[in-house]
């Protein structure tokens, strides 16, 4: 199977790739490197095509896939405040022009959207059919980008999947940059002894989700060609607080990390949980990781990549 996969050079894609190639299949990598890295596929046997879904001759990269996972996006909610007209034309516009490309090809295509379409609803845990409430422009962005998906399977026929991502960790998510993700920079900050910042009270509580399922998750759903006219939440309904990260890595590590608490950051949901009814009537085969095994498989390759 051809499979191309747009964001490939970022944590999820890159995980994705190996996943992939492992199972035996042919991959094309479409990214510009915005916020991912070549190093993360350096050494892999696929081909790369630095270039952008916002440019007509880059999207070419897609013709020949039978498959596309869109993972391309700007993610982080602070960004999107930052800059909400750019995070619409990555990943509303951006979407809407893979979703096109694929149209023309028949293409099975996997988009990933987000937990934080689900917002200000406050009922947990959160189900597909719930209203969603997105607080920052990065979740009105992941919801036209999957309501772009799901219309193009009404109207066009074209095969889609549409998965809601809560929050994935894992090995190769990198930390150290202004808006890296809660695990790797937590990691980072537990292992290299320095400050851990946490934002608010640290009892917010998220539904951590380890790269290994999800790639699982998408490996699976590629080989069976699945789609639903639903988004799908990719996560298993677990529920961990911030501490218990912190606390989880202290005893990993065996030693106390330093904190320090700031403000809450605008946008960011409070608690997040997955209802993982559809996620697994739809994946049988698919295993959650306990949060302390992905943990201790990110600080194993935290310890290697800082070294
Ligand atoms: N990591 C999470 O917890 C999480 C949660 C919810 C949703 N998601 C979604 O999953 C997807 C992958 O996220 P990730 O964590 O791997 O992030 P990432 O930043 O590591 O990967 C995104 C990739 O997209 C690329 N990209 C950005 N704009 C592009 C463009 N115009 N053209 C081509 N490539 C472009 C980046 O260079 C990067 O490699 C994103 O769509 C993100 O919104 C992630």
């Amino acid at each position: 199977m051809r499979v191309a996969i747009t964001g490939g050079a970022g944590f999820i894609g890159a995980n994705l790739a190996r996943h992939l190639l492992d199972r035996g299949a042919e991959i094309t990598v479409l990214d510009d490197l915005s916020t991912g890295y070549e190093r993360n596929i350096a050494g892999l046997d696929l081909e790369f095509v630095e270039g952008s879904i916002l440019d007509d001759h880059d999207l070419e990269a897609l013709n020949d896939a039978d498959a596309i996972v869109h993972l391309a996006a700007l993610p982080s909610v602070p960004r999107s405040i930052e800059n909400p007209l750019l995070s619409h034309e990555v990943n509303a516009t951006g979407s809407l022009r893979v979703l096109e490309k694929a149209r023309a090809r028949g293409a099975h295509v996997i988009l990933a959207s987000s937990s934080s379409v689900y917002g200000a609803n406050p009922i947990l845990p959160k189900v597909e059919s719930m209203r969603p409430m997105p607080l920052s422009p990065y979740a009105v962005s992941k919801l036209a980008a999957e309501s772009y998906a799901l219309a193009h399977q009404q109207v066009f026929g074209l095969p889609t999947l549409a998965f809601r991502f809560f929050n994935v960790y894992g090995p190769l998510q990198a930390p150290g940059h202004a808006y890296a993700a809660v695990v790797p920079a937590f990691t980072h900050a537990a292992v290299t002894g320095t400050t851990l910042v946490v934002h608010g009270d640290g009892k917010q509580t998220r539904d951590f989700t380890f790269v290994g399922t999800v790639v699982a998750a998408i490996g699976d759903a590629l080989e069976r060609r699945v789609t639903s006219t639903d988004p799908v939440n990719l996560a298993f309904g677990t529920r961990h607080s911030l501490l218990d990260v912190v606390a989880l890595l202290e005893d990993m590590l065996d030693r106390a990390v330093p904190l320090e608490h700031v403000g809450t950051r605008a946008g960011d949901v409070r608690d997040s949980q997955a209802d993982s009814t559809l996620i697994t009537s739809l994946f049988g085969s698919v295993e959650p990781t306990e949060l302390r095994d992905g943990l201790a498989q990110t600080v194993a390759w935290m310890q290697e990549y800082i070294a």
